[in-house]
């Protein structure tokens, strides 16, 4: 069969269209897929970066501790460290007995030292502040004011991106809660143990939490490319190979078809030879006998009607091959043949 025919029965770009269906569907799934993981990718690198946050806040909590449970140390006067005047106790500043001066170090003066440390070796940036600051430089920005506020009413970290001097950073506020041995100094002030005294913020930058992040998007977008090809190269061989077996059993049907066909026609032949041979055989007898030479007109006549009668035999013959109308077979010693009788009924 040719293939143009084959074409009119079954059309082969019908399953490419679903084909094309199935690959804009996974070409979603795939777009949808990486978004998705990319926003997960991008909540945990800003989850690593308040964790690091924290950690340096936490540093700062802890040695701030240390120094209030001894209610402040001293420390050699230096230009660097100059007296506290904001720190208002007896003896803050004394003398050893061989003439060094020592100055008394709160908690809050040893942060804001810290403090500036982190910044030159590691480029964090710190704060320690206070909406009701007893030295003016530890006001809070906006942002830390808003924070602040929010401590009152029971939260304990407020957290952002934020940029600063053009940098990307991870800020991170958390409060500093009265203790006993913060009444020392902080008890004039009218606080009790439990208020909040103030926070300490902190901004670590990200760019190297996004240095990896942009590493493992790397690797994902290729495997996620990876895994889209591979589900385009199988739906183009599955419906290719789909085809082709369509094809095949288009093909072989079709070829069934032909040989019924064939065969229909040989069963009919049989049929029509078995039918003519007896008139034939009559026809063909009685001939040569009307035609040797001492015959008489009578038995001419009779041979005659005999040869008419077969004729009229195979004239209704040809008249019920016409009318042939359905398929009825029987069965001959030289094979299955049609039964034009029942056929033509
Ligand atoms: C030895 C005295 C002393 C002790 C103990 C002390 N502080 Fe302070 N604190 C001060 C002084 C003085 C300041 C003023 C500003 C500065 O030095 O920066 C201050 C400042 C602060 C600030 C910054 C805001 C502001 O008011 O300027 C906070 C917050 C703070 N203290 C919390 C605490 C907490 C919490 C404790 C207990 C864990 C504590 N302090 C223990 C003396 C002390």
């Amino acid at each position: 069969m040719n293939k143009n025919k084959l074409k009119k029965k079954f059309n082969p770009n019908l399953l490419w269209y679903y084909a094309l269906g199935a690959i804009a569907v996974w070409t979603l799934f795939i777009i949808l897929s990486l978004l998705w993981h990319r926003k997960t990718i991008r909540s945990s690198t800003l989850e690593a970066a308040r964790i690091e946050a924290r950690d340096v806040l936490q540093n700062h909590v802890i040695y701030r501790s240390w120094n209030a449970s001894h209610g402040g140390l001293y420390a050699p006067v230096t230009p660097k460290t100059r007296p506290n005047p904001y720190l208002d106790i007896p003896e803050r500043d004394i003398q050893t007995p061989s003439g060094v001066k020592l100055t008394k170090i709160n908690p809050a003066y040893m942060t804001r030292q810290v403090i500036e440390l982190a910044l030159k070796k590691f480029g964090y940036i710190g704060h320690i502040t206070s909406l009701k600051p007893i030295r003016p430089g530890n006001k809070p920005d906006d942002w830390e004011a808003h924070a602040l506020k929010s401590f009152e009413r029971g939260n304990n970290e407020v957290s952002s991106l934020a940029i600063i001097n053009k940098k990307k950073y991870m800020r991170l506020i958390r409060p500093l809660i009265t203790e006993k041995k913060c009444l020392k100094c902080h008890a004039k002030q009218g606080y009790k143990e439990g208020d909040i005294r103030g926070g300490i913020s902190v901004a670590v930058p990200v760019a190297p939490h996004f240095a990896i992040e942009k590493a493992n998007l790397k690797t994902f977008r290729l495997m996620y490319a990876l895994l889209w090809f591979a589900g385009l190269a199988g739906t183009v061989f599955f419906i290719a190979v789909l085809n082709r077996q369509i094809q095949k059993r288009l093909i072989a049907e079709d070829e069934l078809r032909r040989r019924e066909k064939m065969e229909g026609v040989i069963e009919l032949a049989g049929a029509i030879c078995h039918e003519l041979n007896q008139p034939l055989q009559t026809i063909l007898g009685n001939s040569e006998i009307i035609m040797m030479d001492n015959i008489d007109k009578q038995s001419i006549l009779k041979r005659v009607r005999l040869i008419r009668e077969q004729v009229d035999r195979m004239g209704k013959l040809t008249g019920k091959l016409i009318k042939i109308a359905s398929y009825e077979t029987k069965d001959m010693p030289q094979g299955k043949v049609i039964d034009i009788e029942k056929s033509s009924r």
